[in-house]
């Protein structure tokens, strides 16, 4: 395994793996004798990044989630998992009743949510500390100053090491960091975005995100993030929920002129590299010009293997800027 830090702060920031994994759906669709084998394998890998929030997995009984947190919880105690294993959770993004979504019913971001749910992940972690907590989509009901005070204020206090936030417009985590930074407050040092090889078209309406495409890395996401070197992109769902191998499973954002060559550079490299395209696809996130950790999902042990390979795969000058030309 390889290692990053992550925060900006000397007094908090974190060493963690290059590669992160994400347990959405364990504790749902994964059953926990499976979780906990992948979780088990994972940290023998050198592993030491896990991904949930406190809404996984509401999609998947109709409720309003907390089985991935309440299965890593039960996971953390029965291995006597201490603070070598960082566990990242989001709050704002739990429906607020039962057989509602996000999209129209989410809890939001203000102040009260913020300490109450905080409390609730730690309950179903088991931990008295969240290592890192991210706002996981935007509030903008919410004033910022109370966002932003309300997040620091867990950390202030030690109920939470690092901040971070997911599928925000670039401009209100800019200025929300500076909010911070005014007031001398820990501020996002995480940006948690979808971000793969393949670009999906950013002007349809995602299935994911049907207000737009907040979620997915932008150029502009990406010139931030160059001129911010202390900030981490965590990229979630580079494997395009398994779309690389299974083209059943791309949706409809990646139908567009730009796919058929990027695949076509995407196998040539594999080939080449005696590789899979699933690994040289988070190599190439893992080597970048920016600080990026690839997060990943898997529902078996192979899966997870063929993954934890990527670390290892040095991709050559040639072979990444053929990558980053193919359009
Ligand atoms: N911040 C956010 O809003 C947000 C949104 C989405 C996800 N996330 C985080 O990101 C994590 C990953 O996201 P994701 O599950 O959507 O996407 P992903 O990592 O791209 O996809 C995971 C799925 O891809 C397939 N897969 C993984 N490795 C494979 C391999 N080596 N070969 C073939 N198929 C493979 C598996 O599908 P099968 O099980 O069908 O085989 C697996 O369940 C989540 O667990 C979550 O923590 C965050």
């Amino acid at each position: 395994m390889k290692y990053r830090m992550i925060g900006s702060d000397p007094a908090t920031r974190r060493e963690v793996s290059v590669l992160a994994l994400g347990a959405m759906l364990f504790g749902s669709q994964t059953d926990e004798k499976t979780a906990f084998a992948l979780l088990d394998r994972y940290v023998e890998a050198g592993g030491n990044f896990i991904d949930t929030s406190d809404n996984y997995a509401f999609w998947a009984d109709g409720g309003q989630g907390g089985q991935s947190e309440e299965l890593l919880g039960r996971w953390r105690r029965s291995r006597g998992v201490g603070d070598e294993i960082v566990i990242a959770t989001k709050l704002g993004a739990r429906p607020l009743a039962p057989g509602t979504s996000y999209v129209d019913n989410a809890e939001g971001l203000s102040a009260k949510v913020i300490r109450e749910s905080a409390e609730r992940s730690r309950e179903r972690l088991g931990a008295e500390r969240l290592d890192l907590l991210y706002a996981h989509i935007e509030d903008r009901t919410a004033p910022l100053r109370e966002t932003v005070e309300g997040f620091a204020e867990l950390v202030v206090e030690g109920t939470v090491g690092l901040l971070g936030v997911s599928n925000h417009a670039v401009w209100r985590v800019e200025r929300a960091r500076a909010l911070a930074a005014a007031a001398g407050l820990p501020g996002y040092d995480v940006l948690q975005y979808h971000h793969s090889y393949l670009r999906p078209r950013t002007d349809i309406p995602g299935d994911l995100w049907p207000d737009g495409t907040l979620g997915a890395t932008t150029a502009e996401l990406l010139s931030y993030l160059e001129a911010e070197p202390e900030l981490t992109l965590v990229a979630y769902s580079p494997l395009l929920t398994g779309g690389y191998v299974r083209p059943d499973k791309l949706r409809p954002d990646y139908d567009h002129p730009g796919t058929p060559a990027r695949l076509k550079a995407l196998e040539e490299v594999a080939r080449e590299a005696g590789a899979t395209v699933n690994q040289v696809v988070l190599a190439w996130q893992l080597g970048g010009r920016f600080p990026i950790v690839p997060l990943a999902g898997v529902s078996s042990v192979a899966q997870l293997e063929e993954n934890l390979g990527a670390v290892d795969l040095e991709l050559t000058e040639e072979q990444r800027g053929r990558l980053d030309a193919a359009h």
